[in-house]
């Protein structure tokens, strides 16, 4: 990835005011001394969406989207890093420098700019075909499966034709060599017979990255034979297991969590009928990276699987995989038809909505397709399927939320609560065998987790307190440093807002945004930077409860060093014992909060 000082994007920035930018795509008013409008990451009636411009940063209470002008393109165009400072620079006439690569990595990165060249090329290829005479069968495939104009072109869909090298004989006309072209998959390479096209009189399907950008293809052949789809394989720009098909439209979808699905036509079928939130793994079962994928985009994951074996299959291996990064999915019943493309042609896009709204929680889903296996009118088998049930329910460390599932399962299958409840708690105390160890595992990484969360919500409050009243900067100095900060991120972007401060007297959040390239971060630092200071009914309970947070904030440094401490370190530990001392008599200081009402 190119990398500009952060001295010019310093200058891109403060050349691009954000009320101009968010301006161009959102109508804004002006209260007081901020702009509200419509929120264009989610869909309100109310203005929720805020741009301030004292802190060049626009933040929406609604849905928590936020960030700085780069930020802004990068979510509404869909837009990379770079190439939102690219049109940002553009915007504002400044120059790029080329960038400075190492030899290294400048043959990768042109590498991989070449298979995406490669790759575009042959989606165009194939897009036009589709739109020429040659392509009439393939297009009337479409027809037929109701797609509209519309919809093909949204999807860049297209047609690989009957001759085997049409592709190949194009790419190399468009001066591609046959080291690249072998490696974007697209082709069979044969001693005897030469290079020939992978995909031929198939309706193509190009799959895009976030950024849009096409990194490979599935084929489908126009009626029955095998293989019904065909992909190009993993290649340098194609991961299957980190790309969800759909997911580049999908991600600014204003709607609610994100629809998995199993098949290309089912991603197409629903983005057509108004559920442009749909997206599929790509004939590939969910991993763990298509997890962490879906959880930077949403914590709502409904599984709208095949209502066949296979897609109960596919369903219930998905669940704990999504669980694991703290989704818990919906699972969508597509009952009595095969699967979403077929539901939404013979019952239509409310009856499918209606379908949403009562996807079945997946724990539930769980133990409905447990039940299948049990012949519940034989009580030995029913037996089974009780203490089936409350083993799994030993799966919920949480005392609370166990219960909760105890209920509503105890309920459903009429296994009288109380019985159910004792089955569970004995079978917790003889230690179900293995499973035991397991749940004291989780139990424990439940317990640190959430005091990791504690922990993170103060240090995150201590930025806001610190950002909403700089004056702190100056009292706080001597008792709090960035070091003290056990959140890497909050420790990198207290590093940030220390130097600001010493150096202008004030901080500038938006240019602390900019040097975190990673999505996510900068999220996350938008909110932290948007955040109020919940008024508490006293400027001395606020002042109170400020006190409190430092205090915990530096124990909590303070543990860390301890644990950390090398025995042999005197000086360490001579630090450590000041520290200490400070920290006790730190409960008699009083820090002054200064915020100004809005
Ligand atoms: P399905 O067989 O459910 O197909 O495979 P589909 O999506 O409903 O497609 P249509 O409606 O018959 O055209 C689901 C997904 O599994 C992958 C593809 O990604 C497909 O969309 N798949 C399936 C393959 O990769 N190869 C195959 O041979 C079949
Ligand atoms: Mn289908």
């Amino acid at each position: 990835m190119p990398r500009y000082s952060d001295e010019l994007i310093e200058e891109i920035c403060s050349r691009n005011d954000i009320v101009d930018v968010v301006g161009r795509y959102v109508k804004l008013s002006k209260r007081g001394s901020t702009y509200f409008g419509l929120c264009p990451f989610h869909n309100e009636k109310t203005a929720s969406f805020s741009v301030t411009p004292s802190k060049q940063m626009y933040y929406c209470f609604g849905c928590g989207a936020g960030g700085n002008v780069i930020t802004f393109l990068m979510n509404y165009e869909n837009f990379s890093f770079t190439e939102a400072i690219q049109e940002l620079a553009k915007n504002a006439g400044i120059e790029l420098p080329k960038q400075e690569y190492s030899p290294e990595q400048k043959r990768e990165a042109d590498k991989r700019q070449l298979l995406f060249d490669a790759n575009k090329e042959a989606g165009k290829f194939y897009y036009a075909m589709l739109r020429s005479e040659r392509g009439k069968k393939a297009y009337e495939y479409f027809v037929g499966r109701k797609l509209s104009d519309e919809t093909m072109k949204k999807f860049g869909l297209g047609y690989s034709d009957m001759y085997s090298d049409s592709l190949y004989k194009y790419l190399k006309s468009k001066g591609y060599k046959d080291e690249l072209l072998k490696e974007t998959g697209l082709f069979t390479y044969d001693e005897a017979k030469g290079a020939h096209d992978k995909f031929w009189n198939r309706a193509m399907f190009p799959i895009m990255d976030v950024h849009n950008k096409i990194i490979g293809f599935g084929g489908r052949v126009m009626g029955d034979g095998e293989p019904k789809y065909l992909n190009s394989p993993e290649t340098r720009i194609f991961d299957k297991g980190r790309n969800l098909y759909g997911l580049n439209i999908a991600r600014s979808s204003k709607r609610d969590g994100l629809l998995l699905c199993e098949g290309y036509m089912d991603v197409i079928s629903l983005h057509q009928a108004g559920f442009d939130n749909a997206v599929a793994s790509l004939g590939t079962a969910l991993t763990s990276g298509h997890a962490n994928l879906l959880k930077r985009y949403t914590k709502d994951v409904y599984l709208t699987y095949d209502s066949d074996g296979a897609g109960v299959k596919a369903a219930l291996r998905a669940i704990p995989i999504l669980k694991q990064v703290g989704i818990t999915a919906k699972v969508v019943d597509m009952k009595p038809y095969k699967d979403p493309d077929e539901f939404i042609k013979a019952l239509g896009a409310e009856a499918y909505e209606d379908r949403i709204k009562n996807a079945e929680n997946s724990f539930m889903f769980e133990i409905r397709m447990l039940e299948k296996q049990f012949n519940l009118s034989d009580p030995t088998e029913k037996t089974s399927f009780q203490h089936a049930v409350a083993e799994k329910l030993l799966s919920f460390p949480e005392e609370l939320e166990r219960n909760n599932y105890l209920e509503a399962v105890a309920d459903k299958y009429m296994m009288g609560y109380d019985n159910l409840r004792k089955l569970v708690l004995s079978l917790a105390a003889k230690g179900v065998p293995q499973r035991k160890e397991k749940d004291e595992v989780s139990e424990r990484r439940s317990r640190n987790i959430k005091k990791v969360d504690g922990m993170k919500q103060s240090e995150k409050l201590l930025l806001t307190y610190l950002i909403e009243d700089t004056g702190l900067f100056e009292q706080l100095k001597g008792y709090i440093s960035p070091s003290d900060f056990s959140e890497g991120l909050y420790s990198q972007a207290a590093t940030m807002l220390f130097e600001q401060y010493e150096q202008n007297k004030t901080v500038n959040p938006a240019q602390i945004i900019s040097r975190f390239e990673d999505e996510e971060d900068q999220r996350e630092l938008a909110s932290l930077f948007n955040a109020k200071v919940r008024f508490l009914s006293t400027k001395t309970e606020q002042e109170k409860a400020l006190l409190e947070t430092v205090i915990r904030v530096k124990q909590n440094s303070l543990d860390n060093m301890s644990q950390n401490l090398d025995p042999t370190d005197m000086g360490g530990l001579q630090k450590l014992i000041e520290e200490k001392k400070k920290l006790t008599n730190m409960n008699r200081l009083v820090f002054t909060i200064n915020i100004p009402e809005e």
